[in-house]
């Protein structure tokens, strides 16, 4: 038993050995909620999206504006820093409220939290939306100037409930005499448009934004930077930036994700007790993001969903050349009997292919079989162990991914599930 001088004693340690960091300046650099003042390479952007709001400043109501590009190019950030100059700079005559529609995903939530950050108490549910949207037209009307409202990964907001609540947000001004309300939507989906109404899309897109991906040379300076601030001098070397900026180059240039591997080595670097962060370093923190991606896809994840990833694994031992969609099925409906539960359709079992190529962990192409006709190939695109971990979370499966770890480990291929 450990008592609770040693209890104390190790708590100290790491907090002693965590505040005389050998590697990190300010770690919370790193983070991905941290507004840095240089964002290097979206001069344009900035200066755009400046111009646009800028009439906020004499009262008047700045267009809405489409802020488009893919993950990790900047969009909040840039966003966030314009709109917190433009707070500053208007004393008082203009206030943001912004909103992520990944985390408040429905018009009545959207609609509430925007009541809150307005200072109006609105219940979580109990009224209609058209009460919430009255409430809060109120209270914009009773502060009597400019509300700046975003509404962030605004695409995944109208993919699961629809446009209702940027078509009334946008039609807000007219029933306002003192109060205006600009909306600037932000999405992560370049065909995001084509999901609106034509109304909804000429009113919100007055102006739209591109962030295009960043290239390999932009991820370096935007790196360097950061490290700058975030390490101990002389911690991180050229070549560990170059890594982690070509890492993130590769997939599609998302900032976020070079900042994540650089964050991810240094602790790593941290706790293997190094003067400096090293390639090898670099190295593990992918494999460590890698896994934590695939874990936290699969923890929320509905069974059957789970059931049909690990059917496509047991597939891809069994036909290492081609796995076919009927192959995907076939398989599936071994290892549901397996577990005793009843399998979906095959048609629910395509939806759900369709949902995990979404996802990023499966990719389904086309291929054409001559006189045979065409198929989709399914294929993994996650490592074999991250995903069997991850499936192992789930208590269900876990005696049947270690009977399959055994057979697979003595070169049964062919009948891996009985
Ligand atoms: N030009 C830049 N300079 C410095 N950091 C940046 C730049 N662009 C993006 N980042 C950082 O990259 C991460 C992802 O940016 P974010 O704005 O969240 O991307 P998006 O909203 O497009 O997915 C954040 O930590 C952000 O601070
Ligand atoms: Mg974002």
């Amino acid at each position: 038993m450990i008592t609770l001088t040693t209890a104390l004693a190790v708590i100290e340690e790491v907090f002693r050995r965590f505040k005389e960091s050998r590697i990190f300046l300010c770690r919370d650099v790193l983070l991905p909620d941290y507004i840095p003042e240089a964002l290097p390479h979206r001069e344009e952007q900035l200066r755009k999206l400046a111009l646009i709001l800028a009439p906020a400043l004499r009262g008047s109501k700045p267009s809405n504006v489409i802020v488009y590009g893919p993950t990790g190019t900047g969009k909040t950030v840039c966003v966030l820093l314009v709109l917190r100059k433009l707070v500053e700079e208007s004393r008082g005559g203009v206030i943001s409220l912004y909103v992520n529609c990944r985390q408040y995903d429905t018009s009545y939530r959207v609609l509430t939290e925007l009541c809150r950050q307005l200072g109006l108490h609105v219940p979580n549910s109990g009224l209609s939306t058209g009460e919430v949207l009255r409430r809060f037209s109120d209270g914009i009307e009773e502060y009597g100037k400019v509300a700046i409202v975003v509404l962030d990964e605004v695409d995944v907001l109208v993919k699961r409930s629809g446009d209702a609540v940027l078509y009334h947000l946008t039609r807000l001004n007219t029933s306002l005499s003192k109060g205006k309300v600009s909306i600037i939507g932000i999405s992560n989906d370049l065909r995001f448009t084509e999901l609106l109404d034509p109304r909804v899309r000429s009113s919100l897109g007055e102006e739209t934004i591109v962030f295009p991906p960043y290239n390999y040379a932009e991820l370096c300076d935007i790196l360097r930077e950061r490290a700058r601030l975030a390490f101990k001098p002389g911690v991180v070397s050229d070549s560990v930036i170059s890594l982690c900026a070509a890492i993130a180059a590769r997939e599609h240039g998302d900032a976020r994700k070079a900042l994540d591997l650089l964050r991810v080595a240094g602790e790593i670097a941290e706790r293997e007790g190094c003067e400096q962060v090293t390639e090898e370093h670099v190295k593990k923190a992918l494999v460590q993001l890698e896994r934590d991606r695939v874990s936290e896809l699969l923890r929320g994840m509905p069974f059957h969903m789970k059931l049909v990833l690990l059917a496509i694994y047991v597939a891809t031992k069994r036909y290492p050349l081609t796995v076919t969609t009927g192959d995907v099925y076939s398989t599936y409906c071994e290892v549901c009997s397996c577990i005793g539960v009843t399998p979906l359709t095959q048609r629910r079992v395509s939806d759900i292919l369709a949902q995990l190529e979404l996802l990023g962990l499966v990719e389904a192409k086309v291929v054409n079989l001559g006189r045979y006709g065409r198929t989709r190939r399914v294929k993994l695109i996650v490592g074999d162990e991250h995903l069997l971990k991850a499936l192992e979370e789930e208590p269900q499966l876990r005696p049947l991914i270690s009977s399959l770890r055994q057979s697979l480990s003595s070169g049964v291929t062919s009948a891996v599930v009985k």
